[in-house]
C-alpha cells in the first residue's frame, strides 16, 4: 500500500526527485493552495453584497456576479469558507461561513429543487461535522425532507427540473449528488425511508442514465405514468450523445458516495467504470484537466472545465481508497496530477486576482453560453475538499 502510494507521487511530481520529496513538494503546494485560498475568500468577502452569495467573475469586465440563496450554487461559498477555516484555523473565516448560513437557511423548505445536496449539504453539512448543533441537525432534517418530497416511487427517482409538459418528470446526472444529505440523515436519524430514497434513485440512475461504454447522458424525461424513459438528451453538454465532461464528473463522484454509504460492490463497479471511461478517453488532455465536453467539436481549441477536474480529483482520492487494484495507482494518480495542475499559474489566480475566487477557467453552461471560461464557486469547493483528501491521506 505505502509502495503504491509512492510511486503515485513519483509519476505526477518531478521526474528527479525521490518519493519523499515530491510528496512534500505536493504537500507544500497543498499548504499554500489553503493559505492563499484564505486570503482569496477575504477578497471574495469583500466583492460580495452582505445579503448576496458570490457566484462568478466576468475576467472581461471585471464584474462580480452574485446570487441569491435559492441558486443551485448557494452552498459552495460557506462551504469553502468552512474547509479554508479548518485547514487554517482563520476565525474570520469560520464567522463568515455561519453569518451567510443565517442567509441560506430558509432553504431547507425549498421544495421547488432537488440541489438541496449541494446547498445544504456542503454548507450546513459541512457545518455539523465541524461543530455540531441542535439547529444544524434540524435545518439537515428539513432539507432531507424537502428533497424527499420530490421523489416519484413509479419512476424511481427524485426529480430534478420541473417541465411544463404535466407528463415529463426529468432527472439529471447531477442529481447524484443530492443523495448524501439523503445518507446522512438516516445515520443522523435512524430513519431509513431517506436511504431507501437514495438507493432507489441510484439503481434507477444506474439503469437508464448510462450508455454502453459507462458515459452518461445529462438528463433523462421518464413518463409520469408509466415510469418509462420517453427521451435521452442534454442541456448542458454539447449533444445528445456526447459525453458532457461536469455530468460524467457528477457520475463519479456521486457513485463514490453510494459505495462509501452502503457497501454495495455494484456502486464500487459502477464508479470504477466511470473512471474508466473519463481517464481512458483519447481526448482527456495529458494535464488530465478534461475540456468541457469530452465530444466538444472544436478540440484542442475547445474550453478547459477546471470545475469538472477539481470534482474528478475529489472522486479518485475517494475511490482510490475502496480499491487494491492497480486502478487504485492510476486514480491516485490522476488526482494527483490535477491538483498540481490547478495549483499552477494556468489555473489558480494570482493573489487579488479574478474576483478573489481560487480557480479561473471552467464551464458553467456553454450552449447557452453563459459562464463560460470564468471562476465558479463549485470548482473552489472542490478543490480545496480534494486537497484536504490528499493531505488527509498523505499526513
Ligand atoms: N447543474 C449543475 C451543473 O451545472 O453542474
Amino acid at each position: 500500500m505505502l509502495c503504491y502510494m509512492l510511486v503515485t507521487i513519483t509519476v505526477c511530481l518531478a521526474q528527479n526527485s525521490s518519493p519523499i520529496d515530491s510528496r512534500k513538494k505536493l504537500s507544500g503546494i497543498i499548504h499554500d493552495n489553503f493559505a492563499d485560498g484564505a486570503k482569496q475568500y477575504k477578497v471574495l468577502k469583500s466583492a460580495t453584497p452582505p445579503d448576496s452569495f458570490p457566484r462568478t467573475y466576468n475576467p472581461q469586465t471585471g464584474k462580480s456576479v452574485n446570487s441569491n440563496s435559492g441558486w443551485w450554487c448557494s452552498g459552495f461559498y460557506p462551504g469553502t469558507l468552512l474547509y479554508l477555516y479548518e485547514q487554517t484555523g482563520d476565525q474570520s473565516l469560520y464567522n463568515e461561513a455561519v453569518r451567510m448560513l443565517g442567509l441560506l437557511q430558509k432553504e431547507q423548505y425549498n421544495k421547488g429543487t432537488h440541489d438541496l445536496g449541494f446547498m445544504m449539504y456542503c454548507s450546513f453539512g459541512n457545518a455539523n461535522r465541524i461543530k455540531p448543533l441542535p439547529e444544524y441537525k434540524e435545518i439537515l432534517l428539513n432539507s432531507a425532507k424537502s428533497l424527499s418530497t420530490r421523489f416519484n416511487p413509479t419512476i424511481g427517482c427524485i426529480k430534478s427540473w420541473d417541465s411544463k409538459n404535466p407528463s415529463d418528470f426529468l432527472v439529471i446526472i447531477d442529481n447524484m449528488m443530492n443523495l448524501e444529505l439523503l445518507f446522512e440523515e438516516t445515520k443522523a436519524t435512524g430513519d431509513s425511508s431517506f436511504y431507501k430514497i437514495a438507493v432507489t434513485h441510484a439503481n434507477t440512475t444506474m439503469n437508464n442514465h448510462f450508455r454502453s461504454d459507462y458515459s452518461s447522458y445529462h438528463v433523462l424525461n421518464y413518463d409520469m405514468t408509466t415510469g418509462s424513459v420517453k427521451e435521452k438528451k442534454t442541456a448542458q453538454g454539447y449533444a445528445n450523445e456526447s459525453a458532457w465532461a461536469r455530468g460524467q464528473a457528477w457520475g463519479l463522484y456521486g457513485y463514490t458516495v453510494c459505495y462509501r454509504e452502503t457497501k454495495d460492490v455494484r456502486y464500487l463497479q459502477q464508479a470504477q467504470h466511470i473512471a474508466a471511461f473519463i481517464l481512458k478517453h483519447p481526448n482527456l488532455p495529458a494535464d488530465k484537466i478534461p475540456y468541457w465536453d469530452f465530444n466538444a467539436p472544436d478540440i484542442p481549441n475547445a474550453p478547459r472545465d477546471a470545475s469538472a477536474a477539481a470534482i474528478m480529483a475529489s472522486a479518485l482520492l475517494e475511490l482510490s481508497q475502496y480499491t487494491k487494484s492497480k486502478d487504485a495507482r492510476e486514480y491516485r494518480d490522476v488526482a494527483t496530477t490535477i491538483i498540481q495542475n490547478l495549483s499552477a499559474p494556468a489555473y489558480k489566480a494570482a493573489a487579488g486576482t479574478n474576483g478573489g475566487f481560487i480557480l479561473e477557467h471552467s464551464v458553467g453552461h456553454k450552449p447557452a453560453n453563459s459562464e463560460v471560461d470564468v471562476p465558479l464557486t463549485y470548482a473552489d469547493y472542490y478543490f480545496i475538499e480534494a486537497c484536504k483528501r490528499y493531505k488527509e491521506m498523505y499526513k
